[in-house]
């Protein structure tokens, strides 16, 4: 459902991604994985249309009209207006009609005590939990998840990581970055190695360990010394 030919992206004369190629299907889950600066959010907004590539093309099928829910790296949320608004707000514009997703996103993420609360009355991530309910208010067939995840903490996480593998089950497809190993274990991805720019491999979440590093950078192989090797 979702294409990618060659996407290549050039910014101030120098190459964020090169030749990327790749195809998301629908139910599946992935994450970007990758040390900083490899382009793993550039990419994602390739991915959610918010930027388009300098060569190459990112395609998406979908019969539905707003096929896409991007959550970003930054909470992206009013201050001032409850969550109950916030999310009512993001509802009217997205035009979703159905409560029932609504009252049970609500409650698979745990909102509904803090409802009547301003969004600056609530901790780091329990505005976490908002800004993927409003990121994903309409629905989508496809989640976009851009580290959407730090500064929450295990319960929390806990809540998230269930409502979306209950999801991803029910056949909603999942894109995400991350460099947590609990949210990597909890989704089991398919795992999409970035690195400067380039996609060096696609791996599952329990063959990582046997990726071949030749030719990465010296980031991702630090990242794979200290991190990748013990999980
Ligand atoms: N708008 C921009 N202009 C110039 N450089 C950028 C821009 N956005 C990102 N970059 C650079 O591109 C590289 C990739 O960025 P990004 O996609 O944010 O990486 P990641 O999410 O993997 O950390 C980084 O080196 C970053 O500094
Ligand atoms: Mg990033």
């Amino acid at each position: 459902m979702l294409n990618l030919q060659d996407v290549t992206y050039k910014k101030r004369g120098k190459y964020l991604l090169s030749g990327i190629n790749g195809h998301v299907k629908l139910g599946d889950c992935i994450t970007l994985f990758g040390p900083n600066g490899a382009g793993k959010s550039t990419l994602l907004k390739i991915m959610a249309g918010l930027v388009k590539p300098t060569k190459g093309k990112c395609q998406i099928e979908s019969s539905s009209k707003n096929p896409i829910g991007y959550v970003p790296q930054q909470v992206a949320l009013f201050e001032g207006l409850t969550v109950k608004d916030q999310l009512a707000y993001y509802q009217k514009i997205t035009k979703q009609k159905s409560d029932t997703f609504l009252n049970d996103m609500i409650q698979s993420l745990g909102i509904e005590d803090i409802l009547h609360k301003r969004i600056e009355q609530l901790s780091g991530g329990m505005q976490r939990k908002v800004n993927l309910a409003v990121g994903m208010i309409h629905q989508p067939e496809i989640l976009l998840l851009d580290e959407a995840f730090v500064g929450v903490d295990l319960a929390a996480k806990y809540d998230m990581l269930s409502w979306l593998n209950q999801l991803n089950q029910q056949g909603t497809t999942i894109v995400f970055i991350t460099h947590d190993w609990y949210i990597i274990n909890s989704l089991k991805p398919t795992m999409w190695v970035l690195d400067e720019g380039q996609l060096l491999d696609q791996v599952e979440w329990n063959s990582i360990s046997y990726l071949n590093l030749n030719g990465g950078s010296r980031s991702l192989q630090k990242m794979f010394d200290v991190n990748v090797a013990n999980h």
